[in-house]
């Protein structure tokens, strides 16, 4: 190898390690998250909880959830079975099965139903649809994530989840 290529390969080798160590550093300074109550995944930052009103709702409150103001709302399935929800950006999530807009909390939003992608226990549903976005007037797909508050645990337990954390692992 011509010395100067090897040198470039060098170079950029050392500027890659950087960008990628200044990377690390940054998501080391840790946010709280809210964590898989079944294996402690971190599943969402709680930075991503947003408020998404749904009709839907049978009843909803406010919590406030790592200085996040959160809307938790009540959901009935057609098992029946009902869930506490509320809703973040997006999650890290494995999603299982097809979308589909039947019986959807979140009307014109199809559903998928979402696991924990380590211990594959449910945790909630990913929300999701064609909109036109308002400034492009473009097709855009809009999603955001559906999680059920007893399925997760917040990562400092010393704030106002109301819930106690109960670890039953
Ligand atoms: C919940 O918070 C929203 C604004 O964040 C407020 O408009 C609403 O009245 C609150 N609801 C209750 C029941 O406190
Ligand atoms: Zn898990």
């Amino acid at each position: 190898m011509p010395f100067r290529i090897w040198i470039l390969l060098l170079l950029t080798h050392q500027l890659v390690s950087t960008v990628y160590s200044a990377t690390q550093c940054q998501s080391h300074k840790h946010e709280p998250h809210l964590l898989c109550r079944m294996c402690g995944h971190e599943i969402a930052k709680g930075s991503s909880i947003i408020r998404k009103k749904s009709s839907m709702a049978l009843s909803s409150f406010n919590l406030t959830v790592m200085n996040n103001d959160c809307l938790v709302q009540l959901f009935e399935n057609g098992v029946p079975e009902q869930f506490d929800v509320f809703t973040v950006t997006q999650a890290d999530l494995a999603l299982s099965g097809k979308p589909t807009t039947a019986l959807s909390w979140f009307p014109g939003y199809a559903w998928t139903a979402a696991l924990c992608p380590k211990c594959g226990v449910h945790l909630g549903w990913r929300f999701e649809a064609n909109v036109i976005d308002s400034r492009s007037g473009r097709v855009v797909k809009d999603s955001f994530d559906g999680l059920v508050l007893d399925f997760l645990l917040s990562e400092e337990y010393s704030n106002s989840l109301t819930k106690v954390p109960k670890l039953s692992w």
